[in-house]
């Protein structure tokens, strides 16, 4: 990952100033552990670069002992990085247009500086629901990480009764998922266009996420779980009826009965 990252900063011109990292991911779903954003922390000492982190996600993970880290977790990270989290996904406020950033003083200062071009603060009542959020019980976060871990499931074994085998996410709200096999050839726009109209159901090509994104589709967990099943029936009868619904354990199962 690094050589790649050294490549990008080396081939760039101008030097790039800052560099953008969000774990756990959208799209990918991918979670950082703490040794990664050691490496990401001396990196950008070494060339100078800030980090910003967007830690957006970092309440919506399933494996309970092992919360996202955060990036300032590192020591000396503050030198070099700023955080940002987010009241949209922990407490369901998206759109309220709420969050707050920690970290490296002189970036904290430039982000108030920019800020009272654009506004005088959010919306009071905004604001004072979001101190009422942070402040007020936190069951609520867990129902919430629960809730997602839910959806989760419910996805993962539709789609997998649907012969369409896709990897756990460890965090975020999305499934990461390989196109399946038979569809590989098509790309992920003609398959989410045909997944769309053929069963109904709306995923978003990995290509609209950049060249690396190709082979890829994500599914949002953003339905509640009776949507999730009828998604994944649909999905289920789109796989048959383009020979493409026996899955790896259907065809174990198949061949020991
Ligand atoms: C990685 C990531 N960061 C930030 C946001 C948005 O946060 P906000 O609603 O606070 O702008 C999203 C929402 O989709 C997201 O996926």
């Amino acid at each position: 990952m690094l050589r790649a990252l050294d490549r990008a900063v080396r081939h760039s011109v101008p030097k790039p100033t800052a560099l953008i990292v969000n774990f756990p991911s959208n799209p990918t779903a991918f979670v950082a552990n703490l040794d990664f954003y050691k490496e990401i922390v001396a990196f950008a000492r070494r060339e100078n670069i800030w980090i910003l982190s967007d830690l957006a996600y970092s309440e919506i993970y399933f494996n309970a002992d092992e919360p996202p880290p955060s990036l300032l977790a590192v020591p000396g990270a503050k030198d070099v990085a700023v955080e940002f989290t987010s009241m949209s996904k922990t407490y369901s406020m998206a759109g309220w247009r709420m969050g707050f950033a920690v970290g490296n003083p002189k970036l904290i200062q430039a982000l108030t500086r920019i800020k009272s071009y654009l506004d005088y603060g959010a919306f009071t009542p905004i604001q004072v629901a979001s101190v009422a959020a942070l402040n007020g019980p936190q069951d609520y976060v867990s129902d919430i990480r629960a809730m997602y871990k839910d959806r989760r499931d419910v996805l993962l074994r539709g789609l997998s009764s649907a012969g369409w085998d896709v990897p756990a996410p460890a965090g975020s709200m999305f499934a990461w998922a390989p196109i399946p096999p038979a569809f590989a050839d098509m790309g992920s726009v003609e398959f989410s266009k045909l997944l769309l109209k053929e069963a109904g159901v709306a995923v978003a090509p990995g290509l609209g996420f950049g060249e690396y994104g190709e082979g890829f589709v994500r599914i949002g967990l953003v339905e509640n779980t009776q949507r999730l099943r009828q998604a994944t029936r649909a999905i289920k009868s789109f796989m048959s009826r383009h020979g493409a619904g026996a899955s790896t354990a259907d065809l174990l199962g198949a061949a020991s009965s």
